[in-house]
Formats: C-alpha cells, structure tokens, sequence
C-alpha cells in the first residue's frame, strides 16, 4: 500500500506525511531530502545551478549526503533544489531511488511534489495539501526564527511564491493535483486538526477504520 503526498512549500505535507507513517506503520521517503541531497552536493562544489550537466553530475554524490546534515533545510539549499529539480535528466536519475522505495513489500509513504502525478500514478490512497502562501510564508518564518534565524515576513512570501512559481510552472513533472487525490487545505487547521483530517481521508480511501 502506498500513500503519495503531495503539495507546496511549507503546506505541512512533510508533518502529515511522517504522522501518517507513523499511523499505518509504514516507512516514509520525503522525496524532497533527494533534490536538496543534489542542490547541496552541487553547492559545495561550487557548481553552477543554471547548467543541467553539472546539476546532473551532482546527482552521483546523492548517497554521499548525511541524511541528518543541517545545511540540507536551508533556505539557500531549498532554492537550488527548486531550480535544478526542473531538469528532466535530475528528474530521471532520481526516479529509481523513489520508485524502488514505493515497492517495499511493507508499503510506503512518500511525500514530494510528483508523486502521485509521476512517481507511484496507482498511489492507494493520494492527498495532495496545500494552504494559502501567506499561511506558508508564516509557517515557514516561525520554523526559521525557531532556529535561531531572522527573517521578514515579506521576504519569506515572496520567496515562497516565487517557488510555487517554479515548481508548478515547469515542463517536467510540475506541481499538481492528480485527479484522483483528496484535496486538504490546512490554512485554517492545526496540526493535530491537519493529521487527524489526513488519516480520516486516508482511512477512507484504503477502507480501513
Ligand atoms: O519539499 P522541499 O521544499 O524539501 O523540496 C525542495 C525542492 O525539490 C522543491 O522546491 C521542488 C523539488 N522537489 C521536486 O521537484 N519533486 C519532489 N518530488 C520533491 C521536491
């Protein structure tokens, strides 16, 4: 059984993702960690996001990357990961990895911006969740004065529209609601109310209680 969560910037889909893995006992790949694995490989080699060929030899040093490494939230990474996540052969490379994680005997959850669109098409059940981008921007500033950090609020929407921009306007596998995924809008819940609405829906879509 896989569960494809997909959706924008700071929606809250990594948090319901890893509550819903932690609910049906499944193993939970965030598939975004995988772009920022390559956007932070390329970084430190000083290579050039605009080129597709370096961000392509990037994607070799993916297995390289400490998972727990935390240069890999940050706010420079994510957007090198938004810019080279629209070439279609980093695209491709990182395609086995996900697709091989979804055939787990266990079953999965994975969340990410193509995964029921792309990744896993058949996804058992498929939420994608969103919120308005100035409930994302706040979101995403608390996480960011939270860690010490300090930002304006007008600085984060902008940046945050200016990824949706990108991620949904690109040619590969852009951001979007496959037709058969449940549609959850957390603007005006909380998490505890997003996770429980997120296993109502689920529940549902696989039968179980
Ligand atoms: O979810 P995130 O912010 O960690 O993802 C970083 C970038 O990676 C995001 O801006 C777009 C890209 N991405 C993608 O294109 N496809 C995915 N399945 C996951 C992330």
């Amino acid at each position: 059984m896989v569960i494809a969560v997909d959706g924008p910037a700071a929606s809250g889909k990594g948090t319901i993702a890893r509550a819903l893995a932690r609910h049906f006992d499944l193993p939970h790949m965030d598939t975004g960690m995988l772009y920022r694995a390559v956007a932070l490989t390329l970084f430190r080699f000083g290579g050039d996001p605009a080129s597709a060929f370096e961000a392509l030899r990037a994607c070799d040093g993916v297995a390289q990357v400490d998972p727990t490494d935390p240069d890999l939230r940050s706010e420079i990474v994510g957007s090198i990961a938004s810019r080279i996540s629209a070439y279609p052969d980093v695209r491709a490379a990182l395609l086995d990895r996900q697709r091989h994680f979804a055939s787990r005997s266990s079953g999965a959850v994975l969340d990410g911006r193509d995964i029921g669109t792309v990744i896993v098409p058949d996804a058992r059940a498929k939420l994608f969740v969103t919120a308005s981008p100035e409930v994302r921007a706040q979101r995403r500033l608390a996480e960011l004065v939270g860690r010490g950090g300090t930002a304006h609020l007008e600085d984060v929407l902008i940046d945050i529209r200016a990824r949706d921009a990108r991620d949904s306007g690109r040619a590969a596998a852009p951001l979007a609601q496959a037709v058969d995924a449940d549609l959850l809008d957390t603007s005006d819940l909380s998490v505890d109310e997003a996770v429980a609405a997120a296993i109502r829906l689920v529940a549902q879509r696989i039968g179980a209680t």
